[in-house]
């Protein structure tokens, strides 16, 4: 059975400030959006962000960037990290909604 399309998760991802809409600009350069020189981890298709949003709550000396083809497993997962961080700052995660076997275009 198909599952019905979330309405509220594009406008949820528009307006949160670590969903990244255009990620080619940052392409080679993540360091300056992180704005420091932590390693970078990718989670290719993060689904509903269970591992996630774990796994960056727990290592804030570690940026992450998710990525999943789906805007509505973003929106999940947008709501598991926020939930795991429980209000505060979330400056270790980048989500992108773009295509893994195009990744050459954005990382
Ligand atoms: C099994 S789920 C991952 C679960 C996730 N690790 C977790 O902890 O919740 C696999 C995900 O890969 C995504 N996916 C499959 N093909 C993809 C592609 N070509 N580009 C980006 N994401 C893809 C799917 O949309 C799906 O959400």
């Amino acid at each position: 059975m198909r599952m019905r399309k979330k309405k509220w998760a594009r406008p949820e991802l528009d307006s949160c400030e670590y969903f990244i809409k255009e990620p080619m600009i940052n392409k080679g350069k993540w360091i300056e959006f992180f704005k420091n020189s932590a390693p970078i981890y990718l989670e290719l298709g993060c689904g509903k962000g269970n591992f996630i949003s774990k796994l960056a709550c727990k290592n804030r000396d570690i940026n992450f960037i998710a990525i999943d083809i789906k805007d509505d497993m973003l929106g999940y997962a947008r709501r598991k990290i926020e939930e795991e961080y429980e209000g505060n700052g979330i400056d270790n995660v980048a989500l992108l909604a773009y295509d893994i076997e195009r990744i050459r275009r954005y990382i």
